[in-house]
């Protein structure tokens, strides 16, 4: 595509069209449309098939792998950085980039040159949180800059491993000429380090802030431009913090790391089912351990639901973490198969910890948690349930069965509700095993004392 030509982005989800629009045509968002004349992602791409060719010429691509010191780091990179790879962190101000970057940062510059380019805070104060983290960091570069000319030339200069831009937001390119954070800078700034990535084997590590509501146009629109895209998300006030890779050219995707922020930084946690299950030490009604398979993990989370007479013409439903089609659907399963109406009653469903989970294990253990609100009659706190609903009543099997069960018995869970196709033949071991085949069958052995 020739260079100059002009089209015209959405700033909230990066979409494109040739004409103006006052609607974005691919989110809807009305008067988002931005101009944006200049470098196009084409150019990007034709960087980095240059430098692959002259890689496979030259034999074996040499996959290394750069360990970023916290094995929940690695685990969502899949294994490490890649050399010549680019990065974009997302995630709302105050949620922790900086910090954990800086972390990284000095890490790698135990043993390689680093640069670590902030465009909001100044050399003082990024060494003197350093200095508090008790970081070291032999061959860190620190620089305060807006300028990415002068960026990666002190990085060329240094033959830099990995290089920070914290955040593209503040960075601004002399080939454009809007103000920094505007679409264009967005896009010209990031092309250009993807440019110098693939060029010169540095990593790049790039901040990018999003609001809640979009008001910053940001990441969204540099997706395509990058290797791997994370985003850095917490439940509300609370200090741990969920690190999920979104995009991975060089690993899988939806990997999930656990963080807690600390006095001394982002520290990573290693038993993350332990965080969704601080739970009450009395049975309550409503409420019900499942394991999730979530970021390519088993992972233990509490899921609650409460059920109320309607006060409204239409009753409410409202599910937090689960998609709300879903619970729709496992209403009419349970007033059909089971006999449990709740067309009179108000439906509010949860999963503890703010994570969301789009898998179908959630809706056996999200119907037990509703019969158990609606009789106002507490499960066994020793128990726990997975398995997918279908229309019919029937439970069917999800997968990974095995690993969900050794690591509810990891737990020190002792009685599971399980599809009856992931029940293994010979058991398990310390382990009591209800295998249910229909959703009546479900409910009566949840609800029947432990033997
Ligand atoms: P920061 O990394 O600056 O966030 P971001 O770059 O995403 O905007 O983190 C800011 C918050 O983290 C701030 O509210 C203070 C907190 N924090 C700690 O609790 N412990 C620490 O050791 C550090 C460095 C920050
Ligand atoms: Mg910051």
């Amino acid at each position: 595509m020739a260079r100059n030509q002009t089209v015209y982005v959405c700033s909230s989800c990066g979409g494109e069209a040739p004409k103006w629009q006052g609607q974005c045509p691919h989110c809807q968002e009305w008067n988002s449309m931005g101009r944006l004349t200049g470098v196009r992602p084409a150019d990007a791409r034709t960087a980095a098939n240059e430098s692959i060719a002259v890689a496979l010429e030259a034999g074996p691509v040499n996959e290394q792998r750069l360990s970023l010191g916290i094995d929940e780091l690695d685990r969502v990179f899949g294994g490490g950085l890649s050399l010549g790879s680019v990065c974009l962190l997302g995630g709302e101000p105050g949620i922790g980039k900086s910090t954990l970057l800086l972390q990284v940062a000095a890490t790698l510059a135990a043993a390689r040159p680093v640069v670590y380019a902030s465009g909001e805070e100044s050399t003082e104060q990024i060494a003197h949180r350093a200095r508090r983290l008790g970081l070291r960091g032999e061959q860190l570069a620190l620089l305060s800059d807006n300028s990415l000319e002068s960026i990666l030339a002190l990085s060329a200069e240094r033959r830099a491993a990995l290089l920070v831009i914290d955040s593209i937001q503040t960075m601004q390119t002399s080939e454009a000429e809007s103000s920094p954070g505007s679409a264009q800078q967005l896009r010209e700034c990031t092309a250009a380090l993807v440019r110098y990535a693939k060029r010169s084997g540095t990593a790049v590590m790039i901040v990018g802030h999003v609001t809640k509501d979009g008001a910053i146009a940001g990441p969204k629109l540099l997706e395509h431009l990058v290797d791997t895209v994370l985003y850095f998300d917490a439940d509300a006030g609370s200090r741990y913090r969920m690190l999920r890779a979104t995009k991975n050219r060089f690993g899988p995707v939806n990997e999930l790391g656990f963080f807690a922020m600390s006095e001394a930084g982002l520290r990573e946690v290693k038993n993350p089912s332990a965080i969704f299950l601080s739970r009450n030490p009395q049975p309550v009604p409503g409420s019900l351990v499942m394991v999730a398979r979530d970021g390519g993990r088993p992972l233990l989370i509490e899921v609650q639901a409460l059920v109320d007479r309607t006060r409204f013409a239409a009753p409410r439903r409202v599910a937090q973490g689960v998609d709300a089609n879903r619970v729709a659907m496992l209403l009419a399963v349970m007033s059909r198969h089971a006999e449990i109406a709740l067309s009179e009653h108000d439906v509010y469903v949860n999963l503890v910890g703010g994570l969301e989970i789009g898998e179908t294990a959630t809706d056996l253990p999200l119907a037990l948690a509703l019969v158990s609100s609606l009789r106002n009659v507490a499960l066994p706190s020793t128990l726990v349930a997975f398995g997918e609903l279908g229309l019919t009543g029937e439970v069917r099997p999800v997968p990974y069965g095995e690993e969900r069960l050794r690591e509810l018995h990891k737990q020190g869970y002792r009685r599971a509700v399980v599809p009856r196709a992931n029940a293994p033949r010979g058991g398990v071991e310390g382990l009591e095993l209800l295998p249910v085949a229909t959703l009546a069958e479900a409910i009566s052995a949840a609800f029947r004392s432990p033997s």
